[in-house]
């Protein structure tokens, strides 16, 4: 796909003409979700030519056998994956008894696709030139609720240019596969296939992990807004159901299908009123007309963007691209199931197919906990929590005793799904991730409970691990860590990445302080949670021993920390002086050869030096920065972010612009030459981290929100909003002014360049 496919526009993802090599990418782009389900962007009618076919159910995975050329002692039994469920937004079509299909039609004309951001309306539309004239317009106008979380609506409309006999068919259908498969196994079995009248339903059932989806259908015809008072006949096979009608439709008249749809799940109810319950959806919406849904799914997007919008003026392309990152992460989660999570690629493809990485913690927590409730992100916390039992049992699987407790790499339930041996027992750094985000909620927030209730027994066990994980090294007389892959996955097996050692220190010394202090201030509570867990007065003394003699390594003379040891024993040649034709390396060089380049696939010791900021002085960061820019490849879409946001703290403007424009319009102007496997979901909360934190410098230090506004060039004003313990603070920035507003009349304060200001309402200043 070509960059800059779909033009910039400030609410809307635009695609015009019609090229079927662009069928699968935009499929991806314009995907829908509301939390509960999603969808790639298909097409509803019959298509012979390439796609990639995806409906997916949040929380409703497949545990898929695992598949390896060498099995290695500690490997999972399964990757679970979220997998494609049976399709309920099909429409078959005939026109005067021929199959329509986009991909054998004479010519495709007006063809274009429209998605508007501010209510999560996608459009298609176009003219289809069939034989002896005949001109078929076409519309197809789609959505998935967000404020009834089982129902999808579309809305197909047909036109012609001539009398035409149509023949459309809405079905749903269980006839489906997924791509990725490891022993091309059965995912689901159907149990029920029912049609009646108007309406038609499957139930099936995911094997092993027994999860029921009933996919429910409910159709009805309008010509000219008037509706056709048609008999459908019901029709089902093994695997599909659904209505025929028949209609004689005169030319320059529109006939007008409206379809109603969605999924109920046994995550939700029982399974033996699965189908009185989408009976349920059915009937409470069926009164309603197309426009009186599509009313509520304005007002419920319009509550979204009301907390969580970002205006950016004089610069459309980057408005369009941070409103499009929004705009998917609201579709992935909305926060209100504590069992689901955000998984990499949300519903728009299968790669990936569990739900849970160090993604969430190091990247969404962020943007959830500032634009919602505070609660979301306390979800997504204990969400960790619950599964605390299973990171220790595998951490028991790898040897680790006494409560250790290993997070997984990839997880649905908990346990580790992933395998291969230098990720899933080696990219430990995870642990580090979801210690840190307990710390930046309490930071944020202010609130401790989290802590006493659920958060000390997570950081002991995270903090056992790492104690029994670092082992001593005479040479050194340190502590170091061997055998690890740090957030670079592009070196393997290294000994002392720098940053796994050191986020494995902080570990230790937070989870210290963490029992210190509750000691002090609610003893009841450490006794309790100190019996509870087994926790001795010797670990204390180990784990801070361990911290305070870990092994950091450094090159004194460049002044920088190593990525690990041995790291400049490499061919020091810079990503500026590689070929452009071999990059992405990862789809140009063998695997053997990347991993004795210098590249960096994703920021690492710069992710270190992003959590931990406040530990380093200026020139530090900046040495680092400079040192390990010039050989990372951003190939991993939670790279670009992170040096946005040291850049724009580093005061490297048009570097921090260019990162912003490469995480925000990852997926959009497709970088990284893959978006038709599917969208790139967690790093677009790195992007709103890299306006919020980078170019308006907002930290909280001390309890205080405090910003460093640094704009691009070309923005004449930046505006958002956060919600920081329970206030609302709107921020408009503009080149040389800064406005704060608050929604309350109490008593604020912010820190603007270090300067504290007091007020009430609202503050305006010159920075
Ligand atoms: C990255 C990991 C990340 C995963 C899912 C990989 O390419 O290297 O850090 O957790 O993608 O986003």
């Amino acid at each position: 796909m070509k960059l800059e496919h779909y033009p910039h526009h400030p609410w809307k993802i635009i695609e015009e003409g019609w090229n079927p090599d662009n069928v699968e990418a935009s499929e991806s782009i314009f995907s829908l979700g509301n939390g509960a389900m999603g969808q790639r962007a298909n097409f509803e009618e019959h298509y012979s030519g390439p796609t990639f076919q995806g409906s997916y159910v949040g929380g409703v995975y497949y545990p898929d056998k695992t598949k390896v050329g060498w099995w290695k002692n500690g490997y999972p039994e399964y990757f679970a994956k979220v997998l494609n469920a049976p399709n309920w937004i099909g429409i078959d079509l005939k026109i005067n008894g021929v199959v329509f299909d986009l991909n054998t039609v004479k010519a495709v004309k007006a063809y274009r696709r429209e998605l508007d951001m501010q209510n999560g309306l996608y459009t298609r539309a176009f003219t289809a030139e069939l034989e002896n004239g005949l001109e078929l317009s076409l519309e197809s106008q789609r959505f998935l609720s967000l404020a009834r979380p089982e129902l999808g609506v579309i809305q197909y409309s047909i036109t012609a240019n001539q009398e035409v006999n149509v023949e459309i068919s809405p079905y749903v259908d269980a006839g489906i596969s997924n791509q990725d498969s490891n022993w091309d196994d059965q995912f689901w079995a159907i149990d029920a296939v029912e049609a009646q009248a108007a309406q038609a339903y499957i139930e099936a059932q995911t094997l092993k992990t027994a999860f029921s989806v009933g996919t429910f259908m409910a159709s009805s015809l309008f010509e000219a807004q008037e509706a056709l008072a048609l008999e459908g006949a019901a029709f089902q096979t093994d695997k599909k159901a659904g209505t025929t009608y028949q209609h004689q439709l005169a030319a320059g008249k529109t006939l007008s299908l409206l379809k109603l749809g969605g999924y109920v799940s046994s995550r939700k109810h029982e399974k033996t009123a699965l189908k009185a319950a989408a009976q349920t959806v059915l009937d409470d919406a069926k009164n309603l007309s197309f426009s009186a849904l599509l009313a509520e799914q304005n007002e419920a997007w319009a509550a979204v963007w009301k907390s969580a919008d970002i205006t950016i003026e004089g610069d459309v392309k980057a408005q369009q691209a941070i409103r499009f990152n929004i705009f998917q992460l609201n579709q992935t989660y909305t926060g209100e199931d504590a069992g689901l999570n955000i998984g990499p690629k949300g519903f728009t493809g299968e790669k990936y197919g569990g739900s849970t990485y160090w993604d969430t913690e190091a990247y969404c927590i962020p943007f959830y906990m500032a634009t919602k409730n505070q609660k979301v992100a306390r979800n997504l916390l204990t969400y960790r929590y619950l599964q605390l039992d299973r990171a220790i049992e595998n951490a028991g699987k790898l040897g680790f005793t006494k409560g250790a407790a290993l997070y997984p790499m990839v997880t649905m339930n908990g346990e580790e799904c992933h395998n291969e041996w230098e990720i899933t027992f080696e990219e430990i750094h995870r642990n580090s991730a979801i210690a840190f985000a307990i710390f930046n909620y309490t930071r944020y927030t202010g609130d401790l409970s989290y802590i006493s209730e659920m958060g000390l027994e997570v950081l002991i066990g995270i903090s056992r691990f790492w104690a029994q994980r670092a082992s001593f090294s005479a040479a050194k007389n340190q502590y170091v860590i061997l055998g690890v892959t740090g957030p670079n996955e592009y070196e393997n097996n290294v000994n002392n990445n720098w940053y796994t050692n050191y986020s494995a220190q902080w570990c230790l010394r937070y989870t210290a302080e963490q029992i210190e202090q509750l000691r002090s201030t609610a003893p009841e509570e450490a006794a309790r949670i100190e019996a509870k867990t087994n926790f001795s007065e010797a670990e204390l003394e180990q784990w801070n021993k361990t911290a305070e003699q870990m092994y950091l390594p450094e090159d004194a003379a460049l002044g920088v920390v190593l990525q690990q040891d041995g790291f400049l024993d490499k061919e020091m040649v810079k990503v500026a002086d590689l070929d452009p034709k071999e990059r992405p390396i990862n789809q140009h060089w063998s695997w053997d050869r990347i991993l004795r380049s210098p590249y960096i696939k994703q920021a690492d010791v710069l992710q270190g030096m992003y959590f931990f900021e406040d530990q380093f002085d200026l020139d530090t960061l900046e040495r680092n920065f400079d040192f390990y820019e010039p050989f990372t490849v951003h190939e991993s879409s939670l790279s670009p972010c992170v040096h946005a946001i040291m850049a724009s703290k580093l005061n490297k403007n048009e570097q921090a612009y260019a990162f912003y424009l490469r995480t925000s319009r990852l997926d959009l102007d497709d970088y990284n030459a893959e978006v038709e496997e599917g969208l790139h979901i967690t790093s677009m909360a790195g992007t709103w981290m890299s306006i919020v934190e980078g170019f308006a410098g907002m930290r909280v230090i001390d309890g205080q929100l405090s910003f460093e506004p640094n704009l691009p060039e070309a923005w004449e004003g930046l505006s958002f909003k956060i919600n920081f313990r329970d206030t609302i603070y709107t921020l408009q920035l503009t080149q040389g002014r800064f406005c704060c507003t608050v929604d309350n009349e109490a008593d604020c304060s912010v820190v603007v360049r270090g300067e504290k200001h007091r007020f009430t309402g609202s503050i305006e200043l010159s920075v």
